[in-house]
């Protein structure tokens, strides 16, 4: 099946030549095409180019894009988007003024929603999970990581994996999975973490590796939730099972969080808030993605991470959704892009390579996703009648994109 999308205002994010990450300075470069085909082959990029030179050829179908722009996917390489219920009440403590290390005191936040998800049926997750991943094809995404990690026993961590196993069997996007079974510590463990920890190496790990039910394992290390040494535990053991880690660090302190995953040659950080000199030397010499998540820091009213500085030094950024019940309840990639450039001042230029190229690299998934180029999956989304690309973070809150192609199908 061959697929032309012509006359195309402009075709955004080009590579004749692709590459796994984009740094630095080149993260405020972006190739794009002005009045522009591209031909989709079953559910790959074919070729693409100016109008002008379009050969005769023959086509099974053709979406003329007239008036219209043509962006990669976005990859969301890091959501919590599992889970069950919402917490709009502890937003409104927040609002009164406790904050998220008080709410997750007294058995709010991560834990409230884990005890839902141990009642909630696994069809129910799947469900409310399904109607989640529909929302963010509409909003642009392509790809989209998923952390298990509000089970906080091996039963419900094992049904959040299942449940994203079977997201990953019957939705079009492109899914990652993640073990994320240190994200708190159960009530019933307070005191006695290491017991917990020990739970998540001799159990969780083996079962969750050995069913395959996940890419990735994550942990929750920060100020008040697992210390590095808890860390280390648990990404050694991760990694017999062919886990590569993708940690929560440095959101609530400096915790080390990040030395850690640089020395466990984590595919990606996430948060950052907390990130120095020394933390960003530590990175420069890594394969480690820095991961910003500006919604959850939006929604929290944080401290922004060093972005800019992070960026002069040379490295690579990535931005995803963090969407949660609790910190980031939002689907839209698109609102990240506007919170990008508003919070962290970065250019557009710089917040779409960070949601796209870098994202999938964050997921293992750059050979394949996060531009349009020959050869890769053909996940893109055609805008409505749009100005130019700075309007897609400056319209913030209003859906700009009109159609989703995902593996070559319109969805
Ligand atoms: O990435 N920081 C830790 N975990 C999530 C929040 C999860 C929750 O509050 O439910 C995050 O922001
Ligand atoms: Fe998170």
């Amino acid at each position: 099946m061959r697929t032309l999308i012509s006359n195309i205002k402009q075709l955004v994010q080009v590579e004749e030549t692709p590459q796994l990450k984009v740094c630095g300075k080149a993260m405020a470069q972006m190739q794009t095409i002005d009045n522009a085909y591209l031909v989709i082959e079953d559910d790959h990029f074919a070729d693409f180019g100016m109008m002008a030179g379009l050969k005769e050829q023959r086509f099974d179908r053709e979406i003329n894009a007239e008036g219209r722009m043509v962006f990669p996917s976005f990859c969301d390489s890091h959501t919590h988007l599992v889970y069950a219920g919402s917490r709009e009440i502890e937003y409104i403590d927040k609002i009164r003024g406790l904050s998220y290390e008080e709410i997750a005191k007294r058995g709010g936040g991560i834990l409230n929603s884990a005890k839902r998800v141990q009642e909630a049926s696994e069809q129910q997750l799947y469900d409310d999970a399904m109607t989640r991943l529909q929302q963010m094809i509409g909003f642009g995404s392509g790809a989209v990581e998923i952390k298990s990690g509000y089970g906080m026993t091996t039963e419900a961590e094992l049904k959040m994996l299942r449940v994203i196993r079977r997201l990953r069997e019957d939705s079009p996007l492109t899914i990652r999975a993640t073990l994320l079974g240190a994200h708190g510590i159960p009530m019933e463990y307070r005191g006695r973490q290491e017991a917990f920890v020990d739970l998540v190496i001799n159990e969780m790990i083996p079962q969750a590796a050995g069913e395959g039910l996940a890419d990735f394992i994550d942990v929750f290390c920060d100020e008040g939730f697992f210390t590095v040494r808890d860390t280390e535990r648990m990404l050694e053991a991760g990694l017999k099972y062919g886990l590569r880690p993708k940690i929560h660090a440095n959101e609530l302190a400096c915790s080390g969080g990040i030395q850690v995953a640089v020395k466990y040659d984590a595919l990606s950080c996430d948060h950052l808030e907390f990130t120095g000199e020394e933390e960003i030397a530590c990175l420069l010499n890594s394969n480690t993605m820095p991961t910003v998540l500006p919604g959850a820091a939006f929604f929290l009213n944080m401290r922004h991470a060093p972005v800019r500085q992070m960026m002069d030094a040379g490295l690579p950024v990535a931005l995803a959704s963090d969407c949660n019940p609790g910190s980031s309840p939002s689907t839209n990639m698109q609102l990240i892009l506007s919170f990008a450039c508003v919070s962290y001042r970065m250019l557009p230029e710089e917040a779409f390579n960070a949601t796209t190229i870098n994202t999938a690299y964050a997921m293992g998934l750059s050979q394949t996703h996060g531009s349009i180029a020959r050869g890769k999956v053909a996940n893109c989304y055609i805008t409505k009648p749009i100005p130019n690309y700075e309007y897609m973070p400056y319209a913030y809150g209003e859906n700009k994109v009109d159609v989703a192609i995902l593996n070559g199908q319109v969805v």
